[in-house]
């Protein structure tokens, strides 16, 4: 059982949107359930109008503008999506004591200190993507909603535009790849994060707060890359990928310079959402294992 009675929940076609209208679908919590043709976000009076004509009493908004290399030239888009939007629901939302659950990322960190983050570190975000999502996290506080805002990291699963499903794809056509051995973090499958979010709404008696949300342990992009190759190679899953682990290449971010610089160290202590919660997220190799089957049943 959870407490709330009309939940509004934005961006269903993202991939955590994705994953939290299944699960409430599997619960049987009732969802108002809008995509981008229902609910443009960078409309502003949109939003201010479904807000008022829905009456939730939760907003979740796992929607934002995430391709993050494209924001270094569409800053005023990134800014609409992540900022604007976040900021008109969170005053809507305040105006009528509905609560709001907000998503945020690993990068609005610099990476560049030793060991892992807790949620009161300085934030130094490197690109336009993360100085957004920063702004739009201090624009929810600003309004003085109750509300969560989870920051987590290299969000992936069966369903959606992701790395594993793009080292699957590559990994079926060719024979060697070259991974980013050099940027520590968290795969963070988007049921993991579905799941936790469920777990928190259970008890959430309304405090507001940012937490780090990430599935348990650490890798870099290429222990990632070999991972999902391993075990799909290893469930004997089908069609036989072409890449053999060993034939996963280690390289630096200075081999593969991108338009975005992206944190060195993504590694987010969760100790804040297990002691306020009592939630903890699975292993991500755990978490690997079941999306990797998910993937291959969707096919
Ligand atoms: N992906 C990651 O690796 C990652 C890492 C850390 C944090 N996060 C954060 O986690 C949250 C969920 O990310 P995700 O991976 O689920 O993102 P995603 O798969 O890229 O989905 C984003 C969703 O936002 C929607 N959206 C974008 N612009 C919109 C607009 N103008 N109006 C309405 N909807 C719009 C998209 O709609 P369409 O389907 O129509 O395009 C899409 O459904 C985000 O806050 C993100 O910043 C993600």
């Amino acid at each position: 059982m959870i407490q709330f009675k009309k939940i509004l929940l934005t961006g269903v076609n993202g991939q955590v949107g994705h994953a939290l209208r299944q699960l409430f679908a599997r619960q049987n919590i009732p969802v108002i359930a809008l995509d981008r043709t229902q609910l443009d976000l960078i409309d502003a009076q949109a939003i201010r109008s479904a807000v008022c004509e829905y009456q939730p009493d939760l907003i979740i908004n796992p929607a934002a503008y995430t391709a993050v290399d494209k924001a270094e030239t569409e800053p005023d888009m990134a800014y609409a999506i992540n900022v604007q939007a976040p900021q008109v629901l969170a005053e809507e939302a305040a105006k009528i004591r509905a609560r709001l659950i907000h998503f945020s990322t690993d990068y609005v960190y610099a990476g560049n200190r030793q060991g892992v983050y807790v949620e009161t570190d300085v934030t130094q975000p490197l690109s336009v993507y993360g100085q957004s999502k920063l702004a739009g996290e201090e624009a929810i506080h600003a309004s003085g909603v109750q509300h969560l805002i989870f920051r987590t990291s290299w969000v992936y699963g069966a369903y959606g535009k992701n790395f594993m499903n793009t080292i699957l794809r590559l990994a079926a056509e060719r024979e060697v790849l070259r991974i980013v051995a050099d940027q520590y973090g968290a795969p963070t499958s988007s049921h993991s994060i579905a799941d936790a979010v469920l777990a928190v709404l259970r008890v959430w008696t309304g405090q507001s707060g940012t937490y780090h949300l990430v599935n348990t342990g650490e890798t870099t992009w290429y222990g990632f890359a070999q991972a999902i190759v391993e075990d799909y190679t290893k469930l004997g899953l089908m069609p036989p990928l072409k890449t053999a682990v060993q034939n996963i290449h280690a390289i630096t971010t200075q081999d593969y310079p991108t338009p975005a610089a992206r944190p060195a160290n993504s590694r987010l202590s969760c100790e804040k959402l297990k002691q306020d919660f009592g939630v903890t997220l699975p292993d991500w190799r755990e978490a690997l294992q079941n999306e990797l089957a998910l993937f291959v049943r969707s096919r």
